[in-house]
């Protein structure tokens, strides 16, 4: 039985001893789901970001800060897993000045305030013990009007309990959903056998925590596969079901 309030070393353990086979299903574009679905969103909602300087917080093995020095931003990425670090920088040409940082989302306090225009934050805030604090420190290193964007596990859907029903043949019926409102620490599982630890939270709970520290909301996306990824992908045509994502685009 895990305790509701674990602290972000106890998180970040887990990450440490997965850097590897995460890092491993990751290519030029991430692994399968960023390509179909994040990274489309996010460039849509990044718009030009050319000589911006951005933060990719919680940047795991670092193909998403890649991609955006190679649109010729100026990236500084943060991740508080040593080992994910370590493959980030071995992943990283010369050619691409990314800055590496080792911290904790939750106090970058090595990070000068209003220091960039945007911030980017690819499916770690669902990482975080302490949102609040996460969420203060991003309006911290935030320019005025500086542009905060992040996905995550649609809170709604993808919950402490849920997952497919199937039928006795393995078809899938439909999308159980279960313990919506328990907010806290849950194991989800990562790959085939690995758990990682994330925190669970309400869709209010996390819009009324950027709101309260001042945020406003510009834009939100559930992402769907787009007619050129099915094409590629066609196996993402149960997406249309129901959404596993949603990305928001917050301004200071
Ligand atoms: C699902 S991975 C996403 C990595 C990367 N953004 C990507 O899209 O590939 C989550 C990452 O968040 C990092 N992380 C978790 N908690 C963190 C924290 N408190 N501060 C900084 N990074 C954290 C983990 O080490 C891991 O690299």
């Amino acid at each position: 039985m895990l305790k509701k309030n674990i602290g972000a070393e106890e998180a970040i353990n887990r990450w440490d001893s997965f850097a590897k086979s995460y890092a491993e299903n990751h290519s030029e574009q991430g692994d399968l789901h960023k390509e179909v679905f994040l990274n489309p969103t996010l460039f849509s909602l990044l718009g030009p970001v050319n000589n911006k300087k951005i933060l990719d917080a919680g940047c795991g093995e670092g193909y998403f800060s890649r991609l955006l020095a190679k649109s010729k931003a100026k990236v500084t990425a943060v991740d508080y897993s040593t080992k994910m670090l370590e493959l980030a920088k071995h992943r990283t040409p010369v050619e691409l000045p990314i800055e590496y940082h080792h911290g904790n989302c939750e106090d970058l306090h090595f990070l000068t305030n209003a220091s960039f225009d945007i911030i980017v934050s690819n499916m770690v805030m669902q990482d975080l013990a302490n949102i609040e604090k996460a969420f203060h420190e991003m309006y911290r290193l935030l320019v005025d009007g500086g542009t905060f964007i992040f996905s995550i596990l649609h809170p709604c859907f993808v919950t402490p309990a849920s997952g497919w029903e199937k039928d006795h043949r393995g078809n899938k019926l439909h999308w159980n959903v279960d313990q919506y409102f328990y907010e806290g620490v849950y194991k989800q599982r990562l790959g085939d056998d690995e758990k990682v630890l994330l925190f669970h939270r309400t869709l209010t709970t996390y819009m009324n925590t950027l709101l309260g520290i001042g945020f406003e909301l510009e834009k939100i996306i559930e992402p769907k596969p787009s007619q050129e990824m099915l094409k590629k992908y066609p196996s993402f045509e149960e997406d249309f079901r129901c959404a596993d994502f949603i990305v928001f685009k917050l301004k200071k």
